[in-house]
């Protein structure tokens, strides 16, 4: 096996005691002192590894078959490859990335119901079996393209409860499986198992309950034509950040027994899923700077003389260089509401920073803590303004934010957003000429050590479940990463 080095993940290891955030208080204080003030992320792949461990334990039966779509920068797969993550793939370039990252063929489901012909034949070349179908068309142009192909039947699911519902589009009825096992069984094809999609954030977990039901169905009428399937795939859905009202483990306290209850461990049913904002949503923080502002006297209440108060007065507009062309595509497509959260640490903090390189003292970042939190606390006195905030291109759709409450802010200020690794880079684009914002990826050395880990030994099991010794050492502020001391063998075959 290959040692792993952060030069493949094109990673900065953080120094102890420093945290991803502050990557961003030292690249925002770096670019402030010139003239260039692009927008960029930082993507801490720490917390990558932190959603790993949490997986395992949450849903021990279930392997994670990481989709590309939701992002698919090399960094992020070749971390998630090195974890031990089988992939979803949905196109040719999909699996050609994953391929070059050296991950075994076994670990990728081409998990796309409407393919091109093209490329279930480069799959086929590939070794790329695992696919899944939801039409008889489908089954004709599998039975043409791929001599060895492993078929997958994607079911339906009520989904009406999800933001961004798929069954609309993907997943044959109940009633229309028994045609196309029937179908499959004429053309000799080999269906292993079923897959469904409840929606991506999913906010009902009844979902998940009905659709895995549903599942079991499918798997007795299989057995009708011969079929002795042996894969069942609950799809993606999960929340991938601490914002949502449903948390991962509430929907995963739902999942885990009905599981047991429609296919119990004894079945010898194998068991993926297809995560994608799960494991990047909250692993990105995008900055953006103020690059133009208006301010709008509110005639209303100005001329209200009762009016006293003066942020009344005024709104603002704030002119971002990142937009929904470019990152925030997330909020056409995702239907993402994303909010500002203001910058406030000062360059003093890049003073600290170096001070603090040459000087590894513990307590020297504690008194750099102090300072920054002094810097960065809310003046309780400070104004707030209505504003909204906008994407840097001449489109008028351009709109990120609005009746947003901020200080009255200058050009220059920088701006944050969280959880923004889902569904951003993956889609966004150059128009208007805007080039989409650098990422710098870091990783604390305690997630560096716990990867190398899992990389070597397996991803460890959960110590409740295996009853075995994983010590959790902290690894300290930097990273809330439990650091298993013993591992055991549980590698995507
Ligand atoms: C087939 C398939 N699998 C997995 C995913 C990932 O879903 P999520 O990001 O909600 O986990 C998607 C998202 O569209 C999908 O279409």
């Amino acid at each position: 096996m290959k040692t792993l080095s952060p030069v493949d993940f094109n990673l900065s290891l953080l120094e102890e005691g420093f945290t991803a955030q502050d990557t961003v208080d030292q690249t925002i204080n770096e670019s402030s002192m010139g003239d260039d003030r692009d927008a960029f992320y930082v993507c801490d792949l720490g917390d990558l590894v932190k959603k790993h461990l949490r997986w395992a334990k949450a849903l021990p039966r279930v392997t994670p078959f990481y989709a590309v779509k939701c992002n698919n920068s090399v960094s992020v797969v070749r971390t998630l490859a090195s974890l031990g993550c089988g992939f979803d793939c949905a196109s040719k370039a999909e699996i050609q990335l994953i391929e070059s990252l050296g991950v075994a063929p076994s670990r990728i489901i081409y998990a796309n119901p409407c393919k091109q012909a093209s490329q279930i034949k480069y799959a086929s070349a590939h070794g790329v079996q695992k696919m899944t179908f939801d039409s008889e068309v489908e089954l004709m142009k599998v039975a043409r393209c791929h001599e060895n192909a492993k078929l997958v039947l994607r079911i339906a699911t009520d989904d009406s409860n999800s933001v961004c519902p798929l069954s609309v589009k993907f997943g044959a009825t109940l009633k229309g499986c028994r045609s196309l096992l029937r179908r499959a069984k004429e053309l000799g094809l080999d269906v292993i198992g079923v897959s469904f999609h409840v929606g991506s954030m999913c906010r009902d977990p009844s979902t998940y309950t009905q659709a895995i039901s549903d599942a079991r169905c499918v798997f007795d009428m299989a057995e009708e034509f011969g079929y002795k399937m042996n894969l069942l795939d609950i799809g993606g859905g999960f929340p991938g950040s601490e914002d949502v009202k449903l948390k991962f483990e509430e929907i995963t306290a739902i999942i885990n027994p009905a599981l047991d209850k429609y296919f119990p461990t004894d079945g010898g049913i194998r068991i993926i899923a297809e995560p994608g904002r799960y494991y990047v949503a909250s692993a990105y923080t995008l900055a953006v700077n103020i690059i133009a502002k208006k301010v709008i006297m509110n005639e209303q209440s100005a001329s209200n003389e009762e009016e006293d108060d003066e942020t009344n007065e005024k709104t603002m507009m704030y002119y971002v260089n990142d937009g929904v062309y470019g990152s925030f595509n997330c909020i056409l497509y995702d239907h993402a509401e994303c909010l500002p959260i203001l910058h406030t640490a000062s360059s003093t903090v890049l003073l600290y920073n170096r001070f603090i390189y040459f000087f590894k003292f513990q307590t020297l970042v504690l008194i750099y803590r102090l300072l920054v939190s002094f810097e960065q606390k809310p003046k309780p006195d400070e104004a707030m303004y209505t504003c909204s905030i906008w994407g840097p291109t001449c489109d008028g759709l351009d709109r990120i934010a609005e009746h947003c409450r901020l200080p009255d802010l200058q050009m220059g200020d920088w701006l944050l957003f969280e959880n923004m690794g889902a569904y951003t880079v993956a889609a966004s684009s150059n128009f208007n000429g805007f080039a989409t914002p650098d990422i710098h990826y870091v990783m604390s050395r305690p997630a560096w050590k716990c990867m190398q880990q899992i990389n070597t030994q397996g991803t460890p099991a959960p110590v409740e479940e295996a009853g075995m010794a994983c010590v959790a050492a902290t690894c300290g502020r930097e990273s809330s990463v439990d650091l298993p001391t013993k591992l055991c063998q549980n590698h995507v075959a």
